[in-house]
């Protein structure tokens, strides 16, 4: 260690020479801001001149922590970035067992000769999702409902706080994709099919993962999928976006000029393609338009195992990914081949040096910025602050506003003293209600995965559990004596998923809710659908069968906020954020409002 301390000290004073220089120079100048980016980049540039060919490409490798043969590899290959994908978490999968993985992670990096630390990375998409007992905000899809900038930047600031307490320093949101096809299984992860909302909402998310860089709270937030990943043919993920320039620019792009001017550290590639060019591999996109048109300069990352989907050899598809733009690669599995690889490139000149300075310099100058090198690891205090009461009573708000009333025959709001029977297993099932990205990958079903309140604690709160017979299994409905009921509350929905596995050709309610809401229309009792989904879904007419219709997508945790406006307690806010399809005409965005039964931007208050 002493050796290396006097590196150190060679290193630190050598800068403290130049950012001597640098700031007599930029004094007489510039603002205090472009000083200090002025700063950050001769640092950088003075790391950069101390790194060999490794160092370099160590910095451009993303590992997920699943395929990490040892954290000796994190010295041994210099690596510049780890990553838990869906559901990879510590065994230990508490606060604590989190902050001493990455710690831990961190002390190998912070041994290499120049102690580069690493980014950490996690899709934190509405709330921290790997974590448990985090707490789990509604997705994307539900804070279009709720359409709030303040609220969006408060929950990414709470996000931030709980990424940051586990010692992940790098949150792969926001996802600002303009969804145009409701049949594509990451509808829900966008705000909205209207770019004008995504661009608000995004930017607002930004701030807030970002609030507080060169602090215990830095987190690089990531601007997803670069782009058009939302206006695939037919929605189907990672499939082909056939679109015009004005489209392109228009919808697509339109929400990476706001999300670049907020300073967003890092973008994502998409996984998708433009007119048959691969995202991965188009130059003209991802270095002429966002690099240089629109003047991101912060990195660009492929997403995981991207690569592997281009065309020829892996060293044409590294070269070809490389050259085009990709700053860091999520390899995530065979990253001593992936080293090996760019190193031989390098040398045979296919991926010039050039290219590798300036990714190298683009990430470590994020990294300056974010205030790494003095923030490197988990700060214990923050550990009491995850998963507060305070956080869930904005997740619970959230969920208030992002409920949106489609249909209301004098059922809503209902009172204290009603006798409710509340129908379906997707009333009391807090893996439902979070849906994807949440302890696994694609989510799943049951009560063990999180703390939160289920849709029926929260009405058997609301109205008191003497008033509230509950049926699980909804088959049994047309055994049950209704006679005693003022009103009937069918939740039903879509089951978790994520990606591709959400891809659906009839996003639909199922043959056995169409039953159970004819055995309700039957019944000449007051009754409300109650949906739990990623998407709008096709009705097929039950919009006629039941007296009304609430959306509550997916809304995490919270579920109180379900009743708060249930009960009128709070306002009912919520407005459509896709339109909603009258038939499957109309899973396809965009189009004229008579081609669906909900417009978007439509819903009841009370
Ligand atoms: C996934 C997703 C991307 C995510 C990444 C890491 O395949 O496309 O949104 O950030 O991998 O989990």
């Amino acid at each position: 260690m002493g050796v290396l301390m006097i590196n150190k000290s060679i290193v630190k004073k050598n800068i403290l020479i130049i950012l001597f220089m640098v700031i007599v120079w930029s004094c007489s100048s510039k603002t205090v801001a472009d000083s200090t980016d002025e700063l950050d980049i001769t640092k950088a540039h003075y790391i950069l001149s101390k790194m060999t060919i490794d160092d370099k490409v160590g910095q451009m490798t993303q590992v997920a922590r699943d395929y990490l043969e040892s954290y000796e590899d994190i010295k041994t290959y210099r690596l510049g970035s780890i990553l838990s994908g869906g559901g990879s978490a510590p065994p230990n999968n508490s606060v604590k067992g989190w902050r001493e993985m990455t710690s831990k992670m961190q002390d190998y990096a912070l041994s290499t000769p120049l102690g580069i630390p690493l980014l950490y990375g996690s899709d934190a998409v509405h709330g921290h999702g790997n974590l448990r007992n985090a707490v789990i905000f509604p997705h994307h899809i539900g804070l279009g409902a709720a359409n709030n900038e303040k609220l969006v930047e408060e929950i990414a600031k709470i996000t931030a706080l709980e990424c940051a307490a586990t010692g992940v320093n790098w949150n792969f949101n926001p996802c600002i994709t303009v969804p145009q096809d409701i049949r594509w299984g990451r509808t829900y992860e966008g705000f909205s099919s209207n770019p004008e909302i995504v661009s608000r909402l995004g930017v607002a998310e930004v701030k807030g993962l970002q609030y507080n860089w060169n602090s215990n709270i830095s987190v690089l937030a990531c601007l997803k999928h670069f782009v058009a990943d939302g206006g695939t043919n037919k929605g189907i993920d990672r499939g082909n976006s056939i679109i015009s320039d004005k489209e392109l620019e228009e919808i697509h792009l339109y929400p990476y000029y706001e999300g670049i001017k907020a300073n967003a550290g890092s973008v994502m590639a998409s996984f998708s393609k433009i007119n048959s060019v691969p995202m991965h591999q188009n130059e003209s996109l991802l270095t002429g338009r966002l690099k240089n048109d629109m003047n991101f300069q912060g990195l660009l990352v492929s997403d995981w195992a991207a690569l592997t989907l281009l065309p020829g050899s892996s060293k044409d598809q590294i070269a070809a990914a490389i050259n085009a733009g990709i700053d860091m690669v999520m390899v995530p599995d065979k990253y001593k081949e992936f080293i090996n690889n760019l190193k031989e490139l390098v040398k045979e000149g296919r991926i010039p040096e050039k290219r590798i300075n300036d990714a190298v310099l683009r990430i470590l100058t994020t990294k300056i910025k974010m205030g790494l090198f003095e923030n490197p690891k988990a700060d214990p205090e923050l550990e009491s602050l995850v998963g507060s009461d305070s956080s869930r009573e904005v997740a619970r708000e959230a969920v208030a506003q992002s409920l949106v009333i489609l249909k209301n025959d004098k059922v809503l709001p209902m009172y204290v003293g009603q006798r409710v029977l509340i129908v379906g297993e997707f009333a009391n099932d807090l893996g439902a209600q979070c849906g994807g990205w949440t302890t696994t990958w694609q989510g799943k079903l049951g009560n063990n995965n999180n703390t939160g309140v289920t849709i029926l604690k929260a009405v058997n709160e609301a109205l008191g559990k003497q008033n509230v017979v509950y049926l699980k299994d909804s088959r049994m409905l047309n055994k049950t004596d209704l006679s005693e009921f003022d009103l009937i509350i069918y939740v039903t929905g879509e089951e978790p998923y994520a990606e591709m596995n959400g891809d659906n050709p009839y996003p639909s309610l199922s043959r056995v809710d169409m039953k159970i809401i004819d055995t309700l229309d039957k019944s000449g009792k007051k009754t409300l659908l109650l949906l739990i989904s990623g998407r709008p879904l096709l009705l097929d007419g039950a919009e006629e069968k039941v007296d009304a219709i609430v959306a509550s997508w997916l809304p995490g945790t919270e579920a109180m906020g379900i009743t708060d406006v249930l009960m009128g307690w709070k306002e009912a806010k919520g407005r459509l954020p896709y339109s909603w399809p009258a038939d499957s005409k109309g899973f396809v965005q965009g189009l004229t409002s008579d081609k669906y039964l909900y417009p978007i931007g439509y819903g009841l208050s009370l």
